[in-house]
This record gives C-alpha cells, sequence and structure tokens, in this order.
C-alpha cells in the first residue's frame, strides 16, 4: 500500500510537476478589446511543453474564438480564477489588479502592459500577492529584444490606423482623381512627430494617394521621412542637429527653438487637409504643437488626428475619447488605444511579442519556468518580486 503511494506520486510529479502552465484570463476593461495569446502562439507555447488555460471568451472582441484555442490545444476554463489557479505564468493586455487573478500563486511572473507611472499603489498591490510582475513597455530596445518590442508593434498600428481615421473623417477623397464629371485634389496631409507611428503614417496615407509633409525635431528624421516620398519641415538649426539623444529619443526643445518650429509649422497647417501628431518625449507630457489659433485657421472640413492624447495631446484643443468639433468646422480626434481599433492584428502583434519573451523565461532543458534574473531583460522589465515592488525607476516612490 505505501509503495503503491510512493509510485501514485512519483508518476504524478513526473506528469504534473514541472509543466510550465500559462493563463491567458480575459482582460477586465471593456473597452479593450485586445487579447494577450492567439490560437498561434497557443500552439507555440504547448510546442514547448507547456500547458495553456485560457478563459472562455478571452478573444472573441479580437476574432478568435474559444474552439479556436480549444483547436490549439488549450484548455477552454470558465472564469479568471480557473485560468489563473497554479498558473506560472499569466499573460494580459493590461496591468491586472490583484483581484483579477484570484488564487494566484507566489513567484507566477504576470506579463502585461503594466503602465507603471502613476500607480505606484496598484504595483505595490500586485508585489503584495508575490507575484513577478513584468512591464512590455519598459522592455530595452535592443536588437535581440526587437522581437518583444510592444511600442513599436502597437505603434506601427497606431499610425495606421490614424490615416484610416483621418480618411474616414474628412469630407473629400484621399487621392487625386480626374474624372469626366472634374478633377479632384489630392489631400494634403502633414505628420507631426516621425517615430515608429508617424513613420507609418506617412507610408499609409502615400498609399492612399495624398500628398504627404512632415516633421521632427530628431535630425536622423529628415531622410527617413524624404525616403517614404514625403517632404521634411523643420527648423534646421544648431540645436535640432543636436536634439537627438543617445537612446534615439526627442529631447525636451529650449522655448526658443519651439517658437521658431511653431512659426514655421503654424504657416504650413493652415493649408493643410489632414494633420496628425504623434510627438512624444520619454517621461514628459507630450508637447503641444497646434495651439487653438492654428486649427482656427484651418479649412472648414479639414481633420487633426492626435495619438499623443493619452499623453496629455499635442493639440490644445483635442479632449482624450472624444471627436471635437470646432466652431470654424475642423475635427480633432482623439481615440484610446488607438491600436485597439484594429484588435485582431494588434493582439496577434502583442501576442508574439509575449512568446518571444516568455521563450527567454524557460528552461529549454527542463520546459520549467526559469527566469534569469540577471538577464537585461529581466532587470529592464520587472517591477515586483517577493513582496517588493524592485525596479530602480520606483525605489523613491517604494
Ligand atoms: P516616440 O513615440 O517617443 O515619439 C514619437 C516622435 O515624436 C519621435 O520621433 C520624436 O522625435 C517626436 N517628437 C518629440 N517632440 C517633438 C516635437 N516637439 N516636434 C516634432 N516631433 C517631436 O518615438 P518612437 O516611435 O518610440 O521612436 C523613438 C526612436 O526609437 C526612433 O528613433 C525609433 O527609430 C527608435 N526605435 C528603435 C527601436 C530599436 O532599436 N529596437 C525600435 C523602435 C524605435
Amino acid at each position: 500500500m505505501r509503495h503503491a503511494e510512493t509510485t501514485e506520486v512519483i508518476v504524478a510529479s513526473q506528469l504534473f510537476g514541472d509543466i510550465m502552465r500559462i493563463a491567458v484570463p480575459a482582460e477586465s476593461d471593456p473597452s479593450e478589446a485586445r487579447v494577450a495569446a492567439t490560437p498561434e502562439t497557443v500552439k507555440k507555447f504547448i510546442g514547448l511543453g507547456a500547458e495553456v488555460a485560457v478563459q472562455a471568451g478571452a478573444g472573441v472582441k479580437s476574432g478568435f474564438l474559444d474552439a479556436d484555442y480549444a483547436a490549439a490545444g488549450a484548455s477552454i476554463v470558465p472564469d479568471a480564477a480557473a485560468a489563473v489557479a497554479n498558473a506560472d505564468i499569466i499573460l494580459r493586455v493590461r496591468r491586472p489588479g490583484l483581484a483579477e487573478l484570484p488564487g494566484v500563486k507566489p513567484g507566477a511572473a504576470v506579463i502585461a502592459v503594466m503602465d507603471p507611472y502613476g500607480h505606484v499603489d496598484a504595483l505595490n498591490a500586485l508585489a503584495s500577492g508575490g507575484v513577478s510582475t513584468f512591464a512590455m513597455e519598459l522592455m530595452p530596445r535592443i536588437t535581440r529584444a526587437q522581437v518583444m518590442d510592444v511600442l513599436s508593434s502597437q505603434a506601427n498600428l497606431a499610425g495606421y490606423r490614424a490615416v484610416v481615421d483621418a480618411a474616414a473623417e474628412y469630407g473629400k477623397a484621399m487621392p487625386m482623381m480626374m474624372t469626366a464629371a472634374g478633377t479632384v485634389p489630392a489631400a494634403k496631409v502633414f505628420i507631426m512627430g516621425v517615430g515608429v507611428a508617424g513613420l507609418q503614417a506617412i507610408a499609409t496615407a502615400r498609399r492612399m494617394g495624398a500628398i504627404v509633409t512632415a516633421t521632427d525635431v530628431r535630425p536622423a528624421t529628415k531622410e527617413q521621412v524624404e525616403s517614404l516620398g514625403a517632404k521634411f519641415i523643420a527648423v534646421e538649426d544648431e540645436e535640432f542637429k543636436q536634439a537627438e539623444t543617445a537612446g534615439g529619443y526627442a529631447k525636451e526643445m529650449s522655448a526658443e527653438y519651439k517658437a521658431k518650429q511653431a512659426a514655421l509649422t503654424a504657416s504650413h497647417i493652415a493649408k493643410q487637409d489632414i494633420v496628425i501628431t504623434t510627438a512624444l518625449i520619454p517621461g514628459r507630457p507630450a508637447p503641444v504643437l497646434i495651439t487653438a489659433e492654428m486649427v482656427h485657421s484651418m479649412k472648414p472640413g479639414s481633420v487633426i488626428i492626435d495619438l499623443a492624447v493619452e499623453r496629455g495631446g499635442n493639440c490644445e484643443l483635442s479632449k482624450p475619447g472624444e471627436t471635437v468639433v470646432t466652431v470654424n468646422g475642423v475635427k480633432i480626434v482623439g481615440h484610446l488605444n488607438v491600436a485597439g481599433r484594429l484588435p485582431a492584428t494588434a493582439s496577434a502583434l502583442y501576442a508574439k511579442n509575449l512568446l518571444a519573451f516568455v521563450e527567454t523565461l524557460i528552461d529549454k532543458e527542463t520546459k520549467a519556468l526559469a527566469i534569469q534574473w540577471d538577464d537585461e531583460l529581466v532587470k529592464a522589465t520587472l517591477l515586483t518580486k517577493d513582496g517588493a515592488l524592485v525596479h530602480p525607476n520606483f525605489q523613491l516612490a517604494a
């Protein structure tokens, strides 16, 4: 009898002890249509030796049905508690609250876009649950981690979607058309901020036949803009030539530069049909590039899409989550979560970013979770561990 019990224990541990369990709970924010795993990534996780539990309905808004996940090898479970129970890794799009992880194992890895700044209380609450949380948006922008870069994968789609949204709001056609009934002029589109989103916006607007101009404070963008067939517009003085940080980001510009830039762009904006703004400075509010006065200088029916609206906005009149129509008939569109407006594509790319990161957390031999705490990707993204908020950016706040 004793012998039989021992055998059972050994068999059970061989069967289940080291199997890595991955949970994909549904997003709790009703406005979030993305999902953290797709049937394709589920299949890959299973190929890596993991078991995957997907909460019923988690992928519906992205067009992935429970049956698709089941066909890929996932078990479909009724609620978050069932998904999270015994999970070693929990994949989410947005940061979950601890209450959304009922019964979570201390030491489990929670991986999401954590939106950590200004949310120390939420991070401390997660820490109190003993989970290790990883913020995907803090992934270093190094070659090895390009495949895990959620900022790029999502910003690229936001840039594309901004042009699609602008075209939908604009009461005229984008390309030039020569018809028997008359010639339709091409729309003039101005892109302000030429990072990942801005570059895709230029390419998309060009494909739709618009006449495209663009501006940025980083000199490196001039060649990129021109290589996409658009015209570069900026004050190219000494300050501009020094405007890029070693990390490749924009610096906050001086008041003098901003005034010169504003004077140059003001006359340009007055002639545009569509302006798409994407300008961001890491760790600071978005710079205001379009004043109320500039908006009022635009023609009726012109459209502004402010992609920086979640960080304070590049346009003085934009409102988060709203489309403002001014008295002079200019529409200022402030959609939130623009990448999430393409949930199927955004989920597919985000899920691949997660898969690539999770692969680095698994021991290839034992197929168990084996986080290398000294790996630079782990050090850069790890927010909480063993009950504490451990990320260096939060040492003072904590
Ligand atoms: P971002 O989202 O931080 O900012 C968007 C753009 O706004 C930037 O091009 C910035 O220069 C511009 N901007 C800021 N202030 C402005 C102002 N006053 N007027 C006009 N434009 C202004 O940028 P994102 O998309 O994250 O890209 C930043 C850099 O990182 C780029 O050089 C990009 O090529 C690089 N990058 C590198 C990657 C890698 O090596 N793995 C991956 C993705 C991006």
